[in-house]
């Protein structure tokens, strides 16, 4: 039963549950018309403390094309948040006034704090360099579509390991399917933190390597999941300027890429993927952030109890 509940972690649901949603959001897909007026009545609340446009656009989007209303800010000191107002008073307010949120924040954890004190479900719409676990149910969504399964495949990615949260999100979702290959792709220092190796790959025996080239490693892949440098993580100008271009992929990386291997990236891109590929029929990056516009439907459709 999802009615009701938040979603702060990609953990919080059973994959069955998952099941669930993707299962509503290919009907949405199929027949969005018919969905139109599932949330009549319903508010969306947007809390974005941290800059976005897909997560942000594409929840009040989704909640618009359900028949429901939205809320919200953008910018956090338009409000009374600059007073020094809690996050704890902010969302027992918010409860007041609409029947779902959904949160992003640059601290870690204050999704969880929220949901703690609010009424409503609320949805982590990414906190930090830790979790973006609606960015985890896109992912999926993509790969199931196109790809058709979501086991069996190897699985590289590539870029800012270390403060790329869609990556930890990722990794965690994909250790409850069978059979894949993680090939962690990224420079020394953005490594995948080892409490993500420790707590997730090796307890649940992902067969994954490292490797510090795409080149090395792009015949074999399914999946190439692209991230780019997480600028407003770096505590040091210097260093983000000497890792920024790590990885750029282009027309001539990609000649010893599988034909049907996708490009994944949960954008924005910086410089990782070149624009000269963006017509390969491998780059799937814009028909992922579709998807994510109609699992977000289904997900506040299934927390709202509405469908
Ligand atoms: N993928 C993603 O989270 O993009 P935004 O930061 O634009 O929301």
């Amino acid at each position: 039963m999802l009615k009701g509940r938040s979603l702060i972690d990609p953990m919080d649901f059973s994959k069955e549950e998952i099941e669930e949603i993707f299962a509503l959001a290919s009907k949405i897909i199929e027949n969005p018309q018919e969905y139109s007026h599932a949330a009549d009545g319903k508010i969306l609340a947007t809390l974005f403390y941290e800059p976005s446009t897909r997560t942000r656009f594409s929840f009040e989007a989704a909640m618009l094309r359900l028949g429901g209303k939205v809320i919200g800010f953008s910018e956090p000191n338009s409000t009374s948040v600059s007073k020094g107002e809690t996050i704890a008073d902010t969302i027992r307010i918010v409860s007041c006034y609409a029947d779902i949120v959904a949160m992003r924040h640059p601290k870690e954890g204050a999704p969880k704090i929220a949901s703690m004190y609010s009424e409503i479900p609320v949805i982590n719409a990414g906190d930090g360099g830790h979790q973006h676990p609606t960015q985890t149910l896109t992912d999926l969504l993509t790969m199931s579509k196109i790809k058709g399964k979501l086991s069996n495949l190897t699985i590289g990615m590539c870029g800012d390991l270390k403060f790329g949260r869609t990556v930890h999100s990722l990794i965690k979702a994909l250790s409850r399917y069978e059979n894949n290959k993680i090939i962690l792709i990224s420079p020394d220092e953005l490594k995948v933190p080892n409490y993500i190796k420790k707590e997730i790959l090796d307890k649940n025996n992902i067969e994954y390597e490292e490797v510090k080239r795409i080149e090395d490693v792009i015949d074999s892949l399914d999946v190439l999941y692209m991230t780019r440098v997480q600028k407003e993580r770096f505590f040091n100008e210097e260093d983000y300027i000497r890792l920024k271009d790590s990885y750029i992929l282009d027309k001539n990386k990609l000649l010893k890429a599988k034909d049907d291997m996708i490009i994944l990236h949960p954008l924005p891109r910086v410089n990782e993927i070149s624009y000269d590929i963006d017509n390969d029929k491998r780059a799937c990056y814009f028909k992922q952030a579709k998807f994510g516009m109609y699992v977000r439907m289904a997900l506040m459709a299934k927390l709202m109890g509405v469908l």
